[in-house]
């Protein structure tokens, strides 16, 4: 298996030569060359001015992310002859997000993914929270990150130019216990890598997975379906679900089923296949168990598009990767530049631990206490034209 152990220590990229105190100092031709833009988004109902925070390095690579939500609302990467496009979906303006969507480029959380029947314990206490999706919780609940405003600033930090965003989640919030501070930095390197670093404290016991839930699609946004993408997911196991899309607890094999990407392997190669798990995700719809032996980055998996040679590979210091397969795109959606956001028009990989972990004692903790620092890392790398 050709992605067994490949760890990838510290990715310490030698960005930036020189150290600037600002942006602007980088800045120095005014092409906001490794430099962070800052540009209004829209204001929310509330009037609450949002922004948008436009990071470009030297190879012309461009990500925005706008205080709303932490979303990445584009990314404009090179094809295998520099063509760029830009590979997630979104919208153009604030006023498309504000709308009913799947979470197009945010940061979800308290809590990415299912918490089952909305419930779980902690040092004893049942807590209940806020269920919206069938009698589960889903990527936070009702008001989860990806629906707030975050306090955000420009940064220039040693991988490049960057954003970081902040946001105080209050003791009780969606039914969660402790006051949650969390803070996210995107920065764009020189080596074409979107890096996105999690640090949290809270001052109660509480559980915590926060991820990005990008809507990839490597022929540009709106282009087709990602069927034909071809993928690899470094990860020996998966867990299965039920019919709610709520882990059995298991850590199955991937061997000999659907579910087996150790070797590059198309999308839609096997996706309607009637194995029972595809029939309950509808596709792929499902965590992997990554395989990892320490902390560090590690290569989750690798996604290459044949058509535009665009690759992309995500790297993470997450115990697992959910692979979803935008089945629940339906084409209601319209997005950037009008286009139509088709079933299984994108994919998505979002870095994290188990769902349902609070409720299932075997899979790797999830709390978070008083005095400790959550702590995770996670790289969308773009190799073409690195
Ligand atoms: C995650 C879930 C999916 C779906 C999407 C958003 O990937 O696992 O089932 O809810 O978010 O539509």
């Amino acid at each position: 298996m050709a992605f067994r152990g490949l760890r990838v220590l510290g990715l310490v990229s030698p960005l930036l030569m020189i150290s600037c105190s600002s942006n602007q100092r980088n800045d120095v031709n005014g092409t906001g060359v490794n430099a962070t833009i800052v540009q209004p988004f829209g204001k929310m109902p509330s009037g609450e001015q949002v922004n948008l925070y436009t990071l470009r390095n030297a190879k012309g690579v461009e990500a925005a992310i706008t205080s709303y939500g932490a979303r990445v609302v584009s990314l404009k990467v090179p094809d295998r002859s520099g063509k760029f496009e830009d590979v997630v979906l979104g919208f153009d303006q604030l006023d498309g997000y504000l709308k009913d969507n799947p979470y197009f480029g945010a940061i979800v959380g308290r809590y990415g993914n299912r918490i089952a029947k909305g419930e779980f314990t902690l040092d004893g206490a049942k807590y209940t929270l806020a269920r919206n999706n069938g009698e589960n919780t889903l990527h936070g609940g009702l008001k989860g990150f990806d629906k707030v405003v975050w306090t955000a600033n420009k940064v220039s930090t040693s991988d490049g130019p960057g954003v970081e965003l902040k946001y105080l989640s209050k003791d009780g919030e969606e039914g969660y216990p402790g006051n949650l501070s969390v803070t996210v930095t995107y920065s764009l390197t020189a080596n074409n890598e979107l890096k996105i670093d999690y640090d949290a404290t809270s001052d109660k016991d509480t559980v915590l997975n926060v991820t990005n839930h990008s809507y990839f699609n490597l022929a540009g946004q709106g282009n087709g379906d990602i069927l034909d993408h071809v993928v690899t997911v470094n990860a020996d196991k998966f867990t299965p679900i039920n019919a709610g899309l709520i882990p059995t607890g298991e850590l199955r094999s991937v061997e000999g089923t659907p579910f087996d990407f150790r070797k590059p392997v198309a999308i839609g190669a096997r996706i309607d296949e009637k194995d029972q798990q595809l029939v309950f995700g509808q596709g792929y719809d499902h965590n992997f168990v990554l395989n990892r032996s320490g902390d560090g980055l590690l290569l989750a998996a690798r996604v290459t598009d044949p058509k535009s040679g665009r690759v992309m590979e995500v790297l993470t210091t997450q115990p697992g990767l959910q692979f979803y397969t935008g089945n629940f795109l339906d084409g209601g959606i319209h997005g950037k530049g009008g286009k139509v956001y088709g079933r299984r028009s994108a994919f998505c990989m979002e870095t994290q631990h188990f769902p349902d972990s609070p409720n299932q004692p075997k899979f790797p903790s999830v709390v978070l206490k008083p005095g400790e620092r959550y702590r995770a890392t996670t790289v969308y790398k773009f190799p073409n034209g690195a």
